[in-house]
């Protein structure tokens, strides 16, 4: 069943609190944008071909997890849950668990709206059985379900490393967030990438190719449309890299040269070299992924990882408070 009201609902609701939010994190001593204004419909596009690139392993790497391990994690998760799928963009990791999980209703949640809305009109034509009720929503903020998302078994889906955005005590209220909607037989199936060789999270977050980069400055494409901002793109550049003392990838965005951005209500003078931060992507060593699942009040109860230990999906099972 489709459901484009709720859409439009949240995302009006969104709308109100975009400029307040942009304008105090540009306006801030170490300016600052959210990573989730990353995804307007092109960013979600470049998302997409990020995906793809030889460099970017993530996407790759969970996926060869699930094909190795997709019988037995469908036997620990169980079949006919009702599978909520958090940040599911083009909705295609989830499809390419319905033949094992089954599930009897999907909720996939996302703030492009627009982006998810597409997605799943034509998920629907290829699992018509399954009840599709799609939810334009950001998750920074409250975890508010409606009353149509089944209470019943409560599957959680959480893959690609979405969770590495937030710092680590951001993520655990998060989880904690998630782990209050579980009801007593839910539960949680991540996906959270883990340490590993500076070299390869540097590639895979600075591609040769320049999507990454396209991607990231993008974002001031879609700040100049939500704030009326002019943002000259030409003037920045990307840049992307492993901070190993905070163990997050950072992505930032550097002035090539001086400028004044106006935009409404506000304007700001940048210094050439200056940065905008605009992504954390914090990566775990497995014990502390577990860790952080059994502080938010699940029990882990199953890690998969790939043969190099690149990137693991952990099942972890709500505990009843
Ligand atoms: C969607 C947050 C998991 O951090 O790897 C990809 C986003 N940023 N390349 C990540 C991203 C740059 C991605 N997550």
């Amino acid at each position: 069943m489709l459901n484009p009201t709720s859409i439009d609902a949240t995302a009006e609701q969104e709308r109100l609190h975009v400029p307040a939010e942009l304008d105090a994190s540009l306006r801030a001593r170490q300016a600052w944008i959210s990573p989730k204004f990353l995804y307007d419909p092109l960013g979600s596009k470049l998302f997409e071909a990020i995906c793809e690139l030889p460099e970017y392993y993530p996407t790759r790497t969970e996926a060869s997890v699930f094909a190795a391990f997709g019988g037995e994690i469908a036997r620990t998760v169980g079949t006919g849950s009702t599978l909520i799928d958090l940040g599911a963009g083009n909705c295609a990791k989830a499809a390419g668990l319905f033949p094992l999980l089954h599930p009897a209703q999907y909720v996939p949640i996302d703030i492009s709206a627009e982006f998810l809305q597409d997605a799943v009109a034509r998920l629907q034509q290829r699992f018509r059985h399954i009840e599709m009720h799609p939810l334009g929503m950001d998750l920074s903020g409250p975890l508010n379900l409606p009353d149509t998302v089944r209470p019943e078994r409560r599957l959680f889906f959480y893959p690609g490393s979405s969770i590495g955005n937030f710092t680590p005590d951001e993520a655990r209220d998060f989880l904690q967030r998630v782990h209050a909607q579980c009801g007593h037989d839910g539960g949680l199936l991540i996906g959270i990438d883990l340490a590993k060789d500076h070299a390869v999270l540097d590639a895979a977050y600075d591609d040769a190719l320049g999507v990454t980069a396209a991607f990231n400055l993008n974002v001031l494409n879609h700040v100049n449309r939500l704030l009326g901002a002019d943002f000259d793109i030409r003037q920045w550049r990307h840049r992307g890299f492993y901070n190993a003392d905070a163990r997050r990838v950072e992505m930032h965005l550097e002035a090539k040269s001086a400028q004044l951005v106006s935009w409404r209500g506000g304007s700001r003078r940048f210094e050439a070299g200056e940065w905008i931060h605009t992504e954390n992507s914090y990566k775990y060593r497995q014990s502390d992924a577990v860790g952080l699942l059994e502080q938010s009040g699940f029990a882990a109860t199953k890690v998969w990882t790939d043969p190099q230990g690149w990137f693991a999906v952990i099942h972890a099972r709500a505990l009843s408070h």
